[in-house]
């Protein structure tokens, strides 16, 4: 298996389920060297910078799957330079593996590509699952962008699964490490009204449906993965004073997190009711339907 993106939050915790597993996988990286030492277990890692270059072949030489992660954090405040990023190291990135599978003499049976929630922008209190249109945003549009250059892997007979992934809770990365301190400090609080759907999903289930994706060839195009039960932020933020034994009455008001954040303020601010239905319908159930268990798994 090959994994791009190994070395982020989502990688890392795929790479230890494979390494468990006695599962061989490697790596495309940009800095190859910190790759090998930060992924225990990896058989060989080269260099790809993906916004800038066709992904090796030798890399997708025996690959059965490839697992497509890399990108550009769409966290932090977002200015023009930051979109650009966010946009060309995931349509570009994707564009140019793709390209890689097409010419690579074995190619591998599937590829599962990332993508997000963000994909149906802000939609109020509409239970969306994979049939939802999309959203018209900037997230929505680079998510559209970047699932129509996954699938055409599909015209050289490779299986393609994309991952709309909600906010991904687990320790070493993601959003839960960020809202960690403030809490811990008392300062926690919702975001704007706190009325916004989040869908959420601990980082074992993106790794439990990634690797179901790969096992069963049932799985293919979009899959909303998150878990069964989103929360509104209020209760999120609820929840989470409650686990960590902390009070969280400090709300971030809309016009100032847009302040600081710019455009990235409408994303924490978009309600999402997020449903995983093809998932479940192919089988997956969830190793943490409910957010309670989740946030204590984590932070026990
Ligand atoms: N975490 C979440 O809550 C969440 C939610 C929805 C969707 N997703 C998507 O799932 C994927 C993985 O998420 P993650 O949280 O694991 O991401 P991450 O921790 O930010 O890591 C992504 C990896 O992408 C590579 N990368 C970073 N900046 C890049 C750039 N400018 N150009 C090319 N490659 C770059 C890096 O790998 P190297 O340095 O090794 O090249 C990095 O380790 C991302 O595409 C993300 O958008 C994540």
């Amino acid at each position: 298996m090959l994994v791009t993106g190994a070395t982020g939050f989502i990688g890392r915790a795929l790479c230890s389920a494979l390494k468990e597993r006695g599962q061989v996988f490697t790596a495309l990286g940009r800095r190859p060297e910190r790759a090998k030492a930060a992924l225990p277990g990896v058989k060989d890692v080269w260099r790809w910078r993906p916004k800038m270059e066709p992904a090796p072949l030798t890399a997708l030489q025996g690959a059965g799957a490839v697992v497509h992660l890399a990108g550009e954090s769409v966290a932090g405040r977002w200015n023009a330079h930051k979109k650009r990023a966010i946009r060309d190291s995931r349509v570009s990135g994707t564009r140019y593996l793709v390209e890689a599978i097409g010419e690579a003499k074995s190619k591998p049976g599937v590829l599962i590509c990332a993508s997000a929630v963000g994909y149906y922008g802000n939609r109020g209190e509409e239970e969306l699952t994979e049939e939802a249109a999309a959203g018209k945003d900037f997230l929505a549009e680079v998510c559209q962008a970047w699932e129509t250059e996954a699938r055409r892997a599909e015209e050289f007979g490779v299986r393609v699964v994309m991952l709309r992934s909600g906010i991904v809770l687990g320790l070493g990365g993601g959003a839960l490490t960020q809202m960690l301190r403030p809490f811990k400090l008392g300062l926690g609080g919702p975001l704007g009204n706190g009325n916004q759907w989040m869908p959420w999903v601990h980082v074992e289930d993106v790794v439990g449906v990634i690797l179901h994706a790969i096992e069963h060839a049932s799985v293919s195009g979009p899959i909303n993965v998150a878990a069964p039960t989103p929360v509104r932020n209020r209760e999120f933020t609820k929840t989470l004073a409650q686990v960590l034994h902390r009070p969280a009455f400090l709300p971030a008001p809309a016009f100032g997190l847009k302040i600081l954040l710019g455009e990235f303020a409408d994303v924490l601010l978009a309600s999402q009711r997020v449903l995983p239905k093809r998932i479940q319908e192919l089988g997956y159930s969830f190793r943490y339907p409910a957010l309670e268990g989740a946030l204590r798994a984590t932070l026990a």
